[in-house]
């Protein structure tokens, strides 16, 4: 592989994996990234500029600056064939209060992107955006009398009285979650999901317009190595295992029950480098998932095995506003077009997570992401 990539956030958690992958195929690999201190902690820095993550590799090209930065990008873009564009600020609860800063970084950033490909001289012929399974909000379901419906989110006065499942809104009867496939109308349910759905849409528009083969690629819940612990505004895993390394219990919403599709960044991986190899999905949004669903009390109870402690977690019967009960992917497009097939099963990638995670120590903020939630009313008690 002799081309040039640009990897926008490739110092984060799957933009880093993927930096390794495309090394490891022989590509040229640059990186631009802002270091956002939620993520990587306090800017640290040399004579020469600031650090990246150590995990880095040293055989990538790091350039420090925003997706926001026109000329910055545009020197960043300079000679690259290939975009994998990964930068985001990543937080579905901080986004309800951060409102600006998730528009501005994620579908304005996006925007600075698509218009220097646009208005300016490159040789990009592919762009591939990271994506999210959010932008569905609920996931699927089957409903028992009335058969396959995509419900809204749950009404607060359902959750008031911790009634956690979801009901069909035409007969009221308990509807089971199935695998959600690519047709499921978008109903984001928070602005971080708004921004997502931006960013997917503006590439993809672009993308089409002038011929610029494009994927969107909708991520599910992604775990594994290199997931910022100390961050508590993002996924699940890594702020269970945060607080686990700091002795103290996962706080679970609701009853637990509720389930997600968690897919290890090595499958992520391996789908976009299918994407960047492959021109059958260009144009496309593709989810990329397991095909399973595991619910967030198993994922505690996993990790709390693994780890060897002897603690319960604190299930809060608890809710967040805008918060979905089930969501898992139907990977039959990924399978179709990509010859996509997840390689890590739930059990076996919670150990690689776990091999790792004991490594680490990490700073646990839940308790403060938790009140600045409760402080403005999006977190609710059930009576
Ligand atoms: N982790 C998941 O479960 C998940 C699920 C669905 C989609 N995604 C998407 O995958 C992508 C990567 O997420 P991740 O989990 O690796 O998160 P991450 O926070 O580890 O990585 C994001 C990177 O983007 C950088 N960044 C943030 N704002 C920036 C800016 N203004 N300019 C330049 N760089 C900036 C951060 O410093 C960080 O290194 C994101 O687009 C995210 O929305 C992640
Ligand atoms: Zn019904």
């Amino acid at each position: 592989m002799a081309d040039r990539i640009l990897v926008t956030g490739g110092a984060g958690f799957i933009g880093s994996h993927l930096c390794d992958a495309l090394l490891a195929r022989g590509a040229t690999v640059r990186v631009f990234d802002n270091l956002d201190p939620q993520v990587h902690g306090p800017l640290a820095g040399n004579g020469r500029g600031p650090i990246p993550p150590a995990y880095l590799s040293p055989e990538v090209e790091f350039i420090y600056g925003d997706v926001r930065d026109r000329e910055a990008l545009h020197r960043a873009l300079k000679g690259v064939d290939v975009v994998f564009h990964q930068a985001a600020a990543v937080g579905v609860g901080q986004s309800m209060y951060q409102v600006h800063r998730y528009i501005d970084v994620n579908t304005c950033g996006t925007a600075v992107l698509l218009d220097l490909l646009v208005n300016e001289p490159n040789r990009v012929r592919k762009l591939i955006v990271a994506s999210s399974m959010s932008i569905y909000g609920e996931g699927a379901y089957t409903c028992p009398n009335c058969g396959p419906i995509y419900p809204e989110l749950r009404s607060l006065a359902q959750l008031a009285v911790g009634d956690w499942e979801m009901h069909c809104a035409h007969c009221g009867a308990i509807a089971t979650p199935c695998p959600t496939d690519e047709d499921k109308p978008l109903q984001p349910t928070s602005v971080y999901a708004v921004s997502k759905k931006d960013q997917e849409e503006l590439c993809l528009i672009i993308g089409r317009a002038y011929a610029i083969p494009t994927v969107a690629l909708r991520y599910f819940n992604v775990y594994g190595p290199r997931q910022a612990l100390s961050n508590p505004y993002t996924g699940v895993a890594a702020i269970f295992c945060g607080r686990l390394l700091n002795g103290n219990r996962p706080l679970i919403f609701e009853d637990g029950q509720q389930t997600r599709d968690f897919v290890h960044v090595r499958d992520i991986v391996q789908a976009n480098l299918l994407a960047l190899e492959n021109d059958a999905a260009d144009y496309q949004a593709i989810n990329v998932g397991t095909g399973q669903r595991t619910s967030v009390s198993q994922l505690a109870a996993l990790l709390i095995e693994r780890l060897g402690l002897d603690l319960e977690p604190n299930v809060a019967h608890e809710f967040r506003k805008g918060d979905i009960r089930h969501c898992y992917a139907d990977i039959t497009k990924a399978r179709r077009l990509l010859g996509y097939k997840p390689s890590t099963p739930f059990d076996e990638g919670v150990h690689d997570l776990i091999a790792w995670v004991s490594q680490q120590t990490a700073r646990d903020d839940v308790a403060g992401a938790y009140a600045e939630l409760a402080a403005r009313g999006l977190t609710l008690a059930a009576t």
